[in-house]
């Protein structure tokens, strides 16, 4: 054998070895396998991952969660209910113990139902966070404990989001309504404020740009750091780290202060569409590309052959 085969021997070798051998043990060791929960929320990951003295309650509380979702809520009777949401959830709401309470509009379609009845039952404990309040009562949703405290009325009032306020939800509603109070999306030109505005006056921009920097402190206070800008996260991280980090942050990231985002499979769906068309716009552009490519290579081959060919013939 001559030497460049040998070499190009050991050269393929080590390649194969790291890229099958070395990289996905590295991997393994640094990032621990979460597996997806389909979007579904019954506390069992809660329950392995807390500290011993916490178990019981949490154990606890998913089954109440449990045994509220079993029980037939009426759409009707919840509507009353929901006018205590509607307190803090309203248009034009303002920042609440460190975020603006997001929109209900869409929230049937949105979440989960059973984090939904979570979420009323607790906020705190629905949302993971739990071991960062001392009395889950001062969470800035947590005074909900005291207002609707009956399993009949959670269920009624989940039922009435289920029915009335699921409808068609566009991407940029899903990711304005679950994300965009804690996370800016500068591709999408959207701030913790919401869309930013066309100003026409220099010191209009200005002025609005103060309000946006007022409410990141505020975030910032709440969460211990300012969320990231999601521009261009769906480049960074795959869909399996986004769909289990959103079902349950805790998991990939343990004593991290974002909270659950308890997604329904639309809303997951609906939020990643979002952050694909903001993030990275020409991906179907590549996608179309990728076949003219290549269709261009196989003509291209045929004629180089055929060329080939034809200078050879004259040659013999
Ligand atoms: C005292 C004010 C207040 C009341 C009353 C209230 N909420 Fe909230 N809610 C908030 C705040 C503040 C947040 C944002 C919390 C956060 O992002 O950590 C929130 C968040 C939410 C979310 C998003 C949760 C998530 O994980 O992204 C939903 C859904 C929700 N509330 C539903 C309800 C429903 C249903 C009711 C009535 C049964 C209700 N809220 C009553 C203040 C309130
Ligand atoms: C109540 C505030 C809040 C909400 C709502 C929220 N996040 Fe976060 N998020 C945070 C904070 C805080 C961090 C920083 C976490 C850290 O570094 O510990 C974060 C970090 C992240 C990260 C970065 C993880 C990493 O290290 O790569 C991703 C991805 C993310 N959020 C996605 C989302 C998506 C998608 C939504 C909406 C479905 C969302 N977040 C809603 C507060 C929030």
């Amino acid at each position: 054998m001559n030497k460049e085969l040998k070499i190009l021997a050991v050269v393929v070798f080590f390649t194969l070895l790291t890229y099958w051998g070395v990289e996905p043990f590295a991997h393994s060791q640094m990032h621990k396998h979460v597996e997806s929960l389909n979007m579904a929320y019954n506390g069992t990951a809660d329950i392995e991952e807390c500290s011993a003295d916490k178990k019981e309650a949490k154990k606890a509380f998913w089954a109440d969660v449990a045994t509220i979702a079993a029980l037939k809520g009426d759409a009707t009777a919840g509507e009353g209910t929901f006018a205590m949401c509607a307190g803090c959830h309203m248009d034009g709401a303002v920042n609440m113990g460190g975020v603006i309470p997001p929109s209900l509009e869409h929230a049937g379609a949105l979440y989960d139902k059973n984090y939904l009845i979570a979420l009323v039952k607790d906020p705190a404990m629905a949302s993971n966070v739990d071991h960062k309040y001392a009395d889950t009562m001062t969470h800035p949703m947590g005074s909900i404990k005291t207002m609707v405290t009956e399993p009949q009325d959670i269920a009624n009032v989940v039922a009435y989001l289920l029915e009335k306020k699921a409808g068609e939800l566009t991407a940029k509603e899903a990711y304005t309504d679950a994300c965009s109070r804690c996370h800016a999306n500068q591709y999408g030109n959207m701030t913790q404020l919401g869309d930013t505005p066309k100003f026409k006056y220099e010191k209009d921009a200005l002025a609005h740009q103060i309000k946006v920097l007022e409410e990141q402190d505020m975030v910032k206070g709440y969460m211990g750091k300012l969320p990231p800008d999601l521009s261009i996260i769906i480049r960074a991280r795959a869909h399996h780290f986004l769909e289990t980090f959103i079902e349950n942050p805790q998991s990939q990231l343990p004593g991290t202060s974002m909270p659950r985002v308890g997604l329904s499979k639309e809303g997951f769906h609906k939020v990643m569409t979002y952050l694909e068309e903001t993030g990275d716009s020409h991906k179907a552009d590549r996608d179309n590309l990728g076949w003219k490519v290549i269709l261009f290579f196989v003509i291209f081959t045929v004629l180089a052959y055929l060329w080939k060919k034809s200078v050879w013939s004259k040659l013999h």
